[in-house]
C-alpha cells in the first residue's frame, strides 16, 4: 500500500521531504513553497504538472471533494504516467483541452487488486470502508486497549532487564504497532515472531531491495496462510468477523488486500508517531514537564503531537476528474494534487503561534488523520497507542533522556512517513 507514496518521493525535489533543518518543523522547501500560496503549482521530477496544497481549509476542500480521486491507478497520476503521456499531457494543456488519466490516449493496462479500498472512490469504497468499521468495535478497541499497555510494559521491561540504554525504535516503537495489528488480525502467539521479522525486514531501508521484495513476497504468502486458517477455524478477530459479517461474502484476495492495508497504514504511522514523538519531547523540558506533572495532558498531547510533527509529509494525494477551481487556481483535470500536510497544520489562519509544541493548546481539527470519506479508519487504535506508549514510556522511564547528541539521531529524510531511523535512549 506504500508504493504510491513511495513512487511520488522520487518524484519531488529533496527539500520538500528533508528536515535536516529541524526533525519536528516542515521540511524547508515546503515551508518555503507556502509563501507562494496555498494552492500552487508543483512541477514534478519526471516532468508532469502537478499541484500543491499547504493550507488548511483549501487542503480539508480537497478531501471532502468527490472531483478529486482517489483511484491513483484508474486515473494514472502523476507517479504511474509514461514519459509520452506526461508530454501529451502538457501539449494538451497548453491547448486547453480536457485530458484525465481515464481518456488519455496511451492506457497502459494495470489494475488495483480486490480489496486496496485506500485506492478505491464511493459507491465502491463504501462498501469495504462500513464493512471495516463495524469491525472497530468498542468492544474490540477495550480488549487492545489493555493489551497495548500489557504489550508496553513487558517491553519496557526487556529494555530495563537488558541494560541502561537502548535503541527506542527496534525496542518499542515498532513492535507496539506491530503486534497490535497481529491482535486485531488474530495472528497466533506462535507466528508472531515470523510475522515481525518479515514486516520489519520489508520496512528496513538499510537492507538491499532484494532482501525487502522477498520478505515481502513472504509476508504476502503469510497473509495467505493466516485468511486460509481463519476461513477454516474462525475466532474472536477482525479478520473472522469480516469473513463471518460480510455479505455478499469477501474473496480471499480481498481479505489478504484488506490484511495488506491495515498492516501498510497501521505500522510505519503509529511507529514513527511513537519515536518521533518521544523524541520532540524529550527536546521540550518544558513540555514534558508539564505533562509529567499532569498526567491528564495526555490526549491533548497526542493531538499536538500529531498536528506539530505530521508525520505523513506529502504522501495523501488525489487526482482531479474534471476541471476544479480551488481557493481560486484552476487545477485542470487529470491533474495530481498532493497535500502538503504539514504546512496546513500549521496554518497561521487556523492556530496562533503554529510552530510552537503546545500541550495546552485548545483542541481543534487538524489533518493528521486526513478527512472525508478516506479519513484514517484506523485513528481510534493509533490513539490508544500513542497514549499509552508514551504515557508508560515516561512513567516506567523516569529519567529517560536521549543517549546521544539531538544532532546525531538518525531522521528519516528520505521518507514521506517521516520519522526516525533509530532512538538512541538511556535511562537511571
Ligand atoms: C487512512 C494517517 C494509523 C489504518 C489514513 C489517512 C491518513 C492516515 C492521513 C488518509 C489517507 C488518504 O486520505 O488518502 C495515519 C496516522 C497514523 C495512522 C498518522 C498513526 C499515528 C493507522 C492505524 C491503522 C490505520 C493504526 C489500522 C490499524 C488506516 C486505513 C486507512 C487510513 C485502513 C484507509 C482508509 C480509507 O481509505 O477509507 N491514515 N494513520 N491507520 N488509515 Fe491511518
Amino acid at each position: 500500500t506504500t508504493e504510491s507514496p513511495t513512487a511520488m518521493r522520487r518524484l519531488l525535489p529533496a527539500d520538500m521531504v528533508d528536515r535536516q533543518r529541524c526533525p519536528f518543523d516542515p521540511p524547508p522547501g515546503l515551508e518555503r513553497r507556502r509563501g507562494d500560496g496555498s494552492v500552487q503549482p508543483l512541477p514534478l521530477l519526471n516532468g508532469a504538472q502537478a499541484w500543491l496544497v499547504t493550507g488548511f481549509e483549501e487542503a480539508r476542500a480537497v478531501l471532502a471533494d468527490s472531483r478529486f480521486s482517489s483511484d491513483r491507478v484508474r486515473h494514472r497520476d502523476a507517479t504511474r504516467m509514461q514519459p509520452h503521456e506526461v508530454a501529451e499531457r502538457a501539449a494538451a494543456a497548453e491547448r486547453g483541452e480536457v485530458q484525465t488519466g481515464e481518456s488519455g490516449a496511451a492506457q497502459a493496462v494495470e489494475s488495483r487488486s480486490d480489496g486496496m479500498f485506500i485506492f478505491m472512490d464511493p459507491p465502491e469504497h463504501t462498501r469495504l470502508r462500513r464493512l471495516l468499521t463495524g469491525q472497530f468495535t468498542v468492544r474490540r478497541m477495550r480488549a487492545l486497549e489493555s493489551r497495548v499497555t500489557e504489550i508496553a510494559a513487558e517491553h519496557i521491561a526487556a529494555m530495563q532487564a537488558a541494560g541502561t540504554e537502548a535503541d527506542l525504535v527496534p525496542a518499542y516503537a515498532l513492535p507496539l504497532p506491530s503486534l497490535m495489528i497481529c491482535e486485531l488480525l488474530g495472528v497466533d502467539y506462535a507466528d508472531r515472531a515470523e510475522f515481525q521479522e518479515h514486516t520489519a525486514t520489508s520496512l528496513n531501508v538499510n537492507t538491499s531491495d532484494e532482501e525487502r521484495a522477498r520478505a515481502g513476497a513472504e509476508l504476502y504468502t503469510f497473509i495467505q496462510r493466516l485468511v486460509a486458517d481463519k476461513r477454516a477455524t474462525p475466532t474472536d478477530d477482525l479478520l473472522s468477523g469480516l469473513i463471518h459479517d460480510a455479505d455478499p461474502p469477501l474473496t480471499d484476495a480481498q481479505l489478504v488486500d484488506i490484511a495488506l492495508v491495515l498492516l501498510g497504514a497501521g505500522h510505519e504511522t503509529t511507529a514513527n508517531m511513537l519515536g518521533l514523538g518521544t523524541f520532540a519531547l524529550l527536546e521540550s523540558p518544558d513540555q514534558l514537564a508539564a505533562l509529567r506533572a499532569n498526567p491528564d495532558l495526555i490526549d491533548n498531547t497526542v493531538e499536538e503531537l500529531l498536528r506539530y510533527l505530521s508525520i505523513i509529509q506529502l504522501g495523501v494525494t488525489r487526482v482531479a476528474t474534471e476541471n476544479v477551481t480551488l481557493g481560486g487556481v484552476d487545477i485542470p483535470a487529470g491533474a495530481t494534487v498532493v497535500l502538503g500536510t504539514p504546512e496546513a497544520n500549521r496554518d497561521p489562519q487556523q492556530w496562533s503561534e503554529p510552530d510552537r509544541l503546545d500541550l495546552h493548546r485548545p483542541r481543534a481539527p487538524h489533518l493528521a488523520f486526513g478527512h472525508g470519506v478516506h479519513q484514517c479508519l484506523g485513528q481510534q487504535l493509533a490513539r490508544i497507542e500513542m497514549r499509552i506508549g508514551l504515557s508508560e514510556l515516561f512513567t516506567r522511564l523516569p529519567r529517560l533522556r536521549l543517549a546521544v547528541p539531538a544532532e546525531e539521531v538518525a531522521l528519516r529524510n528520505d521518507m514521506l512517513i517521516f520519522g526516525v531511523h533509530s532512538l538512541p535512549v538511556t535511562w537511571t
